[in-house]
């Protein structure tokens, strides 16, 4: 069971962290998932997710390792009673924990949402600030096996690492497991010794520039990852769009901003993908899984990128070659001898030549196997690198796999 121990840790530029909480075994790979924020926005309810839990069972993609249904904001009413959250009757008229035993009947989890202040961000429903622990307490007997908790509203007397580490604390203590995901927006020294995910960035929205720059942020605390502890880039804005029209309730409510934007094409939805995986990155879908179009499908459910996401060593992907003029490659050392994910990525408008050379990924100059990873294909032996043509926008992804004698 997970306990507050009063150790002292040192972290990043010698700032002091005075306690830690003591890991609590959850997620030794990166969660995996569905959340309901980018495509409904505030709209969830118990049919909503019923009808999603059903899609992950049917698709298979709950064997795939999608486990946890996450329900976000806007699930709660305006005020409390008598010191408690209360779910919305209207959308949830059988209460939490009717849909969370739906939900672990099926084989699946359920996480729920909130805010370390006094409201939450946009449904103005109300923060845990001062009721971690009756929260908490709850959050257990409804049977939550994962909190998001957000950073809006903070009270005027606010201190962000402590009122992190107050929730970690609370739901520790309640003794049922759950995954504590910090969603405040940028890394901090604190939160690997305090949260089991933290949010890189601010929101994704299904735009290609804002998927290049959180992945150059999310890169920035890769050394922190590992099992258990992982740099959150937020949820995937795959099968959106760009239809964003929030006072319509359409498709990808959440990401409303930006409406009037393109979205991401079938090859930049890959490429988000396959950059997630390389970084070790949560996989928690975010479109309407009740209807997909099989590209869709085909990108949530390609079983070899996703291995390469849930490597058991918990390495994140970094950057081992920059062209500076937007040409790059990506190593994530997996496990096993000798073995790498590579992603080949070209971020300009304009097919080029890319080259993983072995020097670069860590492998001596001998010879290594190639596969490419969307299309299941072995490309043979080559020796000190490899090169081949990527589209504009495009990732390619590789396994390779140098000789054992390296
Ligand atoms: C913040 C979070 C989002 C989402 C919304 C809900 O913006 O970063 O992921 O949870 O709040 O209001």
């Amino acid at each position: 069971m997970a306990i507050l121990t009063l150790s002292s840790v040192t972290v990043g530029c010698g700032h002091q962290i005075k306690s830690a909480i003591k890991p609590n075994g959850l997620v030794q790979t990166p969660p995996m998932g569905w959340n309901s924020w980018n495509t409904f926005g505030g709209d969830v309810s118990e049919g909503l997710v019923q009808q999603i839990a059903d899609a992950l069972v049917k698709t298979h993609m709950r064997d795939l390792g999608y486990q946890y249904v996450n329900i976000d904001d806007g699930w709660a009413l305006p005020n409390r009673a008598n010191g408690h959250l209360q779910p919305d009757p209207v959308k949830f008229p059988h209460g939490i924990k009717s849909l969370a035993d739906y939900l672990h009947s099926r084989g699946l989890k359920f996480g729920i949402y909130g805010d370390r202040g006094i409201k939450t961000c946009v449904k103005n429903t109300p923060g845990s600030f001062g009721y971690e622990k009756v929260d908490a307490s709850d959050f257990a007997a409804w049977g939550v096996d994962y909190l998001k908790y957000d950073n809006c509203n903070p009270s005027p007397f606010s201190n962000q690492q402590e009122e992190y580490r107050r929730m970690a604390s609370a739901i520790a203590a309640t003794g049922r497991p759950m995954v504590f995901s910090i969603c405040a927006w940028e890394f901090k020294g604190w939160m690997p010794i305090t949260g089991n995910l933290w949010r890189t960035t601010s929101d994704i929205k299904d735009d290609w520039n804002t998927i290049v720059d959180i992945i150059d942020i999310n890169e920035k605390s890769a050394e922190y990852a590992g099992p258990g502890k992982w740099n959150d880039p937020d949820m995937l804005a795959i099968d959106c769009y760009g239809i964003t029209d929030f006072q319509h309730g359409q498709k990808c409510d959440g990401m409303s901003e930006l409406v009037g934007t393109k979205g991401l094409t079938e090859i930049e939805s890959r490429s988000h993908f396959s950059m997630w995986a390389i970084m070790a990155a949560p996989l928690i879908a975010g479109n309407d899984i009740r209807n997909m179009p099989k590209f869709v499908m085909d990108i949530l459910m390609n079983r070899e990128v996703i291995t390469i996401d849930q490597d058991p060593l918990g390495r994140q992907g970094v950057k081992v070659w920059d062209n500076s003029n937007g040409l790059c490659v990506y190593s994530k050392v997996l496990s096993g001898i000798n073995t790498r994910a590579v992603a080949l990525f070209n971020r300009t408008e304009k097919g080029e030549k890319i080259t993983a050379n072995w020097k670069d990924i860590g492998l001596s100059e001998g010879g290594a196997t190639v596969r490419n990873l969307w299309n299941h294909s072995d490309l043979g032996d080559f020796t000190g690198g490899f090169t081949t043509y990527v589209g504009p926008h495009e990732v390619v992804l590789l396994k390779i796999t140098g000789s054992k004698n390296q």
